[in-house]
Order: C-alpha cells, then sequence, then structure tokens
C-alpha cells in the first residue's frame, strides 16, 4: 500500500498566515498539521508516500519533510502545478501509485484515532474505495454521503445545497488503481475542480463496490482560523509533557506543560497546563490552558490563553490575548507614554483584529 498526501491548495481561509506558506504548515501543538498525517500513515505501515505539492510555496513542504527519513518512509514529490480540485491531484500521481492500493490523505485534515484500523483488510478485500465518514452539524461545506438500511454507501454529492443525511466526508479515502478511470470519466464541478466525490460516485454508477468506515473519535479540518485552534484543544488534550528548559524559582507551573530546551521561564510567570512551549522562548507572563508558543519566541507581561504562536514572535503587553493565531515573527507590544494615545497596527492583508 501507498500513501498520497495532498499539499496544494491556496489556503485563502487561512490568510494572512498562508501569505507566507501553506496552510499544512500551520502548527497544530507545535508540529506542522502535515507531520499528523505522515505519522499516521508510517503508523499504519506505509511508508512509501507521495506528497502531491502546489503553487504556494511548495518548496517549503520539501525544507520541513525532507526526503522522509525523520519520519522512517520515503517521500516522493509531485508537482500538481495548477490546482484543479482533488481528483486532478490524484490523476498526477498515477504514475507514483502504479498498480498499488493507496491511502490519499487531506494534509489539513486530522484524526485522534489515525487510520489503521481503516486500512486494515482493505488490500485483500473486493471494494474498489473505502471512505471515512463523520456526522456534522453543516453538511453543506463537505461531500455528504447517503447510506441505504444496511449501511451500504448509495450516493455521494460534493457541498449539497440540500444535504441527504449529515455524513460528511472526511479527508482520507483508500483507494485501488480502479479511481483513475473514474477520474477520467468525470468533468469540473460548480466550483470548476475536478471532485474527489464525483470520481467515487463514477465508481458506484459503474457498479463498483465502495464500503464506509463511522469515524468516531474526533476528525478535524483545519481549513478555518477556529478550526486550527479547535485542532489544537484537541491535540493539547492529549500532550505528554516534557521539560527541557529552565523553570526559575517563583514560576508556577500547573498540569500538564511541555517546556522545549534553551527556554527560560522567569520567575512570576504562571503556566497553566495543557501548554506546550517551543525552544529558545522567554516568558515571564501567565501563559493559560490550550496554549501552544512556537520556538524563539519572547512573552513578556499580560496573559495568553487558548491560542497558537506559531514563533519568533515577541509579545510584550499587559492585554489579555485569547483564541488567537499569531502568525511567524509578530510583535504585539505596549508603547508606554506615547502620543497620540491610540491603537498603531501594521497588519497585512485579510487581517483579523477583535478588540
Ligand atoms: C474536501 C472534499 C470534501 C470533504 C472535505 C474534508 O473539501 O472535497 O468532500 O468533505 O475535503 O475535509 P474542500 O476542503 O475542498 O472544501
Amino acid at each position: 500500500m501507498k500513501g498520497l498526501i495532498l499539499s496544494g491548495g491556496h489556503g485563502t481561509r487561512l490568510r494572512p498566515l498562508t501569505h507566507t506558506g501553506p496552510k499544512q504548515l500551520i502548527p497544530i501543538a507545535n508540529k506542522p498539521v502535515l507531520y499528523y498525517a505522515i505519522e499516521d500513515l508510517k503508523e499504519a505501515g506505509i511508508t512509501e508516500i507521495g506528497i502531491i505539492l502546489g503553487t504556494n510555496m511548495p518548496e517549503k513542504v520539501q525544507e520541513a519533510v525532507g526526503d522522509g527519513s525523520q519520519f522512517g518512509v520515503n517521500i516522493t514529490y509531485i508537482m500538481q502545478g495548477e490546482p484543479r480540485g482533488l481528483a486532478h491531484a490524484v490523476a498526477v500521481a498515477q504514475e507514483f501509485v502504479q498498480e498499488e492500493p493507496f491511502v490519499m490523505y487531506l494534509g489539513d485534515n486530522i484524526l485522534k484515532s489515525g487510520v489503521n484500523e481503516f486500512v486494515d483488510g482493505f488490500e485483500s478485500s473486493d471494494y474498489e474505495a473505502r471512505i471515512l465518514l463523520q456526522k456534522v452539524e453543516n453538511p453543506r461545506q463537505f461531500g455528504v454521503a447517503e447510506l441505504n438500511e444496511a449501511m451500504d454507501v448509495v450516493h455521494l454529492v460534493e457541498k449539497p445545497r440540500e444535504p441527504k443525511s449529515d455524513l460528511a466526508l472526511v479527508g482520507i479515502y483508500l483507494f485501488k488503481p480502479s479511481i483513475f478511470r473514474a477520474i477520467s470519466h468525470i468533468k469540473p464541478s460548480w466550483r470548476d475542480e475536478l471532485e474527489i466525490t464525483d470520481a467515487i460516485q463514477n465508481l458506484l454508477d459503474s457498479g463498483d463496490k465502495v464500503d464506509s468506515h463511522i469515524v468516531r473519535g474526533w476528525w478535524k479540518d483545519t481549513g478555518k482560523p477556529e478550526d486550527v485552534l479547535d485542532a489544537n484543544h484537541l491535540i493539547l488534550d492529549t500532550l505528554d509533557p516534557h521539560q527541557e528548559g529552565e523553570i526559575e524559582d517563583g514560576a508556577v507551573i500547573i498540569g500538564r506543560v511541555s517546556i522545549g530546551k534553551g527556554t527560560v521561564i522567569k520567575e512570576g510567570s504562571v503556566i497553566r497546563g495543557p501548554v506546550t512551549i517551543g525552544e529558545n522562548c522567554y516568558v515571564k507572563a501567565y501563559i493559560g490552558p490550550y496554549t501552544a508558543i512556537g520556538n524563539n519566541s519572547r512573552i513578556v507581561g499580560g496573559e495568553i490563553e487558548s491560542s497558537i504562536v506559531v514563533g519568533d514572535a515577541v509579545i510584550e503587553c499587559n492585554e489579555r490575548i485569547v483564541d488567537s493565531l499569531i502568525g511567524n515573527h509578530c510583535h504585539i507590544i505596549t508603547l508606554e507614554n506615547h502620543f497620540p494615545q491610540g491603537r498603531r497596527f501594521v497588519i497585512g492583508e485579510n487581517s483579523l483584529v477583535n478588540l
């Protein structure tokens, strides 16, 4: 079995963070979301992995993942060129996949349970595809499956206006090479994309068998800021803490807290887990639950909670920061005795400031 991870797309809903890199590199609990997919595949025994690259700074993915040896896998990079949909991305990987069954994993999806239980038995089965489903409150934003009473998949629709069920397609799929034939038969959708959902429907129309599994643990598509923060909560809930930095006397650490090497937690700080703080940070502040602070950040004064600081940040203020996604190299500082008084911003396109 091979693995195929999709790491293209423009990430428009995550701007401005995606102005400086692909969305699949946004850190969840201080680890790029893409790494979770690689680790899941490796855990399921899949070591030949193709990563499909898009046009938004693909070299950053190559820098971060390399040849895959840090994960114990072999990575092959495949250029998609202009993004024309998920099914198009799969089609460009045909030469890599050859005649083997494969797991297709959307690089911005994250699944608590991993994929082992879904991969088991697929290769020897007579199913041409296996899809994963989960109940959602907003099925219109996903591919949606209609099942019959025997729980067989009867129909799939991408982003339906009137969903026939609340079962969304999770962005992880298992295919046999017959999917390439199905993809060659489909036409672009209303959003001008070749939809993988339509390709699976084409398999059903040709009489091929498709089975489905309901995902019981949590699943997140990290396409929007609130989903990224939710995923950060869910991963931090399972944090296995380790402390390598220096914690000064008079600093209070409560609950599960990870502190990377070279980081100093100054006296007077309160860190209330679950919290992960990367390497070479300087902290003299309150850091509250569900916060991830990336490497080389300086946090002085104030409070920060339920937030992601990607890294290389300077936050020196007496404010309380909550539910925030703070990109690389951001500075949030208080100017003392500076006139005229007021908020001063240097913020990029698509920034969001809630005051
Ligand atoms: C894609 C698929 C959709 C699926 C979703 C899961 O949507 O087209 O069927 O439910 O991923 O994350 P997109 O992210 O392209 O809107």
